[in-house]
């Protein structure tokens, strides 16, 4: 009987230390891990999905934000507050809101780009415009990704070898502005209420008004592949991605969190500052040493994509 009592007590004391043993050593998120492996599952067909225990996503990605505006997007007050202030609005919410009104008269009251799938595995290049693509060849794996994210006025030809041929898509605002093929998306980056009277004129009357640089008054592209991104996304990527730092994040921030919301893979290319910390471009000269990274947080938002590669949420090819 006594040696009964002990094996037992033998037995317990183990089975104790165990248990203490396990919750000591579990992540303090086990609970959230559990959650995104079971969300995970059914989030899509790639060999890995984005997310998988992968808790800097977690804490971050944030995919019932929506990044781009629709007919009945209610945009809050305080993210047109947000808005306004970056490039120095004078206008008001009520003029926000018919510039917006009459968006969507012209334009897709939806924007057609899918959300991830269980059964679907959709790759993504997003190509930035640094001078670390030349030289780099990576021309035919962006051009094997089924959607390429281009930007601004970056050009494709007499560079094919190093950025490719392929653009699905492609992030302009109206002074960066660029004419399209009638099969890429327009992705317009509206950065004050101008920018959304811009694209309403550019397809329609022509646009004579003024900005800090010079405009086209028409553009070329197709009308029924305009998307307008919404400032609320904007906020969203300025607040939590980048802790509000720098005066607002760059177009191709907001177009590499972009491609995190709509793509199951995504290959980052062409992001990375020259040796002088500028962002130099791989198609022309620098214009000004003192530009640096703009208004924008580009250091920060370098070390976060260095992160996500760590990570394994992203594939950085840093070029040459
Ligand atoms: O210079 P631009 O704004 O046209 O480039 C598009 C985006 O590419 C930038 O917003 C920035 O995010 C990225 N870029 C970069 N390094 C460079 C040039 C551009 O990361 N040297």
């Amino acid at each position: 009987m006594y040696s009964f009592i002990r094996t037992f007590q033998v037995k317990l004391l183990f089975f104790l230390l165990v248990v203490a043993a396990v919750t000591f050593f579990l992540p303090a998120d086990f609970p959230e891990l559990l959650q995104l492996q079971h969300q995970d599952q059914s989030l899509c067909a790639c060999e890995k999905c984005l997310s998988e225990e992968n808790l800097f996503i977690l804490h971050r990605l944030n995919r019932s934000e929506e990044p781009f505006l629709s007919s009945n997007t209610n945009l809050s007050e305080d993210a047109f507050r947000w808005w306004k202030l970056i490039q120095n609005e004078q206008r008001d919410f009520g003029s926000y809101k018919a510039t917006v009104h009459k968006l969507f008269e012209l334009f897709p009251s939806v924007a057609d780009l899918g959300k991830p799938s269980a059964d679907s595995c959709r790759t993504c290049a997003v190509v930035g415009n640094s001078v670390n693509l030349k030289g780099s060849r990576y021309g035919p794996l962006i051009d094997f990704q089924d959607v390429v994210i281009r930007m601004n006025a970056a050009p494709v030809k007499d560079y094919e070898r190093d950025v490719g041929t392929k653009t699905t898509h492609r992030v302009m605002y109206p002074e960066s502005a660029v004419d399209l093929d009638n099969s890429t998306h327009l992705v317009l980056f509206p950065f004050k209420i101008q920018d959304l009277e811009w694209v309403i004129k550019a397809f329609t009357t022509g646009f004579f008004g003024r900005s800090y640089a010079p405009l086209k008054s028409k553009i070329k592209a197709k009308r029924d592949l305009v998307m307008v991104i919404n400032p609320a996304f904007m906020k969203y990527v300025h607040e939590i991605w980048l802790e509000k730092k720098g005066d607002y994040p760059s177009t191709g921030f907001m177009a590499l969190i972009l491609a995190l919301q709509i793509c199951d893979e995504v290959h980052v290319f062409g992001y990375g500052a020259d040796h002088d910390g500028n962002w130099s471009h791989y198609f022309e000269k620098l214009k000004s040493k003192s530009f640096k990274t703009g208004p924008h947080p580009g250091q920060h938002e370098y070390a976060l994509i260095q992160q996500l590669a760590e990570k394994k949420s992203v594939r950085l090819y840093k070029g040459w």
